[in-house]
């Protein structure tokens, strides 16, 4: 038997406790914060549950922790940091010379007096004490904790069992100065959490483009973009010598067999006739192209119409992920490669 905690965007626990049941025939849940963080627990070992977590798809999973240790919370702020401290001298072995991030989290119920920042003080010291290097960024083993009520429910894991190196995968990015759109946080997430890196590819098609945060971050990344849109884009841009911006319906659009090596697309609107403009543009794109699209939820048909969209699209494309993003709201995001 094992239990876990499971985090998805907020409203969208649901989908997520859905694909986990799909997964996991005997499963029982607990909410921890409604809408997005909860407990489950299934009459399987750690191991046998990560081995099936790896090969399965979840969209609207978006970080995992295993309970590892349940710790009393006393109530006062020492007591709680001693818990801790103990705890980790306790599993001393397994971290000397290892770099150990520490995730703390809470629910609105805890009932802890020490702040997050006393208890990871506390974390710290203990970790160093071990001979382990307390970091904050590519850790070899996080350390993840979530108080809820009178307890602190701590687990460990790497970076890829937790699927990623933020607390709950709640990851943030530096609100830039005049930012053209809150949209580019979008792509800069899928970079980080497909592993891609932009500045390698040389021409991008962007579908939807304006005002133009997507097509700012690929020509800062040193790329040609064609924008497609009917509106326009963001005066800081529009005259960059790398775009042209086609200012029509992406339905018009005629673009040279084989001439981009990179699509994105974020139109917010219907699924299926994205689909199919994707498809009309795809011969556009050398084989092997990368492209990464958001597809919109449409209110209640959220899974049917992904998977509509992801048999149409896979008739030019191979899918490589599905993924509801911490950056998106309602919507997903596709990571595709172009078959041929
Ligand atoms: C959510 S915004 C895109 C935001 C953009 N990714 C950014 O970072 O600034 C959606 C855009 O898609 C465009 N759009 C919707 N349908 C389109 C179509 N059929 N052809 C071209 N653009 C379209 C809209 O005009 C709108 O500007």
């Amino acid at each position: 038997m094992s239990k876990w905690i499971a985090t998805s965007n907020q409203g969208f626990s649901p989908y997520g406790m859905e694909e986990l049941r799909k997964i996991f025939s005997q499963i029982t849940f607990v909410q921890l914060i409604p809408g997005e963080v909860y407990q489950f627990e299934v009459p399987l070992e750690n191991d046998e549950v990560q081995a099936k977590l790896n090969t399965s798809e979840l969209i609207f999973v978006r970080h995992i922790q295993p309970i590892d240790r349940m710790v009393t919370i006393t109530g006062d702020i020492t007591g709680d940091q001693r818990s801790l401290a103990e705890m980790i001298h306790y599993i001393d072995s397994s971290l000397a010379g290892k770099r150990v991030a520490t995730h703390i989290r809470m629910s609105k119920m805890h009932q802890l007096t020490a702040t997050k920042q006393q208890l990871k003080q506390a974390m710290d010291e203990a970790l160093l004490a071990v001979g382990a290097e307390p970091v904050l960024q590519q850790p070899d083993l996080i350390i993840a904790l979530f108080a809820h009520k009178d307890e602190m429910l701590i687990g460990f894991g790497t970076v890829q069992e937790m699927g990623s190196d933020w607390p709950g995968g709640a990851i943030r990015f530096q609100r830039e100065e005049g930012q053209i759109s809150r949209a580019k946080f979008k792509l800069l997430e899928a970079e980080k959490v497909f592993g891609l890196d932009y500045s390698s590819f040389h021409a991008a098609i962007d579908v939807g483009a304006a005002p133009g945060g997507w097509t700012s971050l690929l020509l800062e990344r040193g790329l040609k973009v064609t924008a497609i849109d009917p509106a326009a884009l963001d005066a800081r841009i529009k005259d960059h010598p790398a775009l042209t911006h086609l200012r029509m319906n992406a339905s018009a659009v005629k673009l040279p067999a084989g001439s981009h090596d990179l699509l994105v697309c974020d139109m917010s609107w219907s699924p299926i006739e994205m689909s199919k403009l994707i498809l009309k543009l795809q011969p556009a794109l050398k084989p092997q192209s990368l492209a990464i699209i958001t597809v919109k939820l449409m209110h209640k048909k959220g899974l049917q119409s992904i998977r509509e969209v992801k048999e149409r699209l896979s008739n030019a494309f191979t899918i490589i992920a599905a993924k509801q993003l911490f950056h998106n709201r309602e919507e997903i995001t596709l990571f595709l490669q172009k078959k041929k």
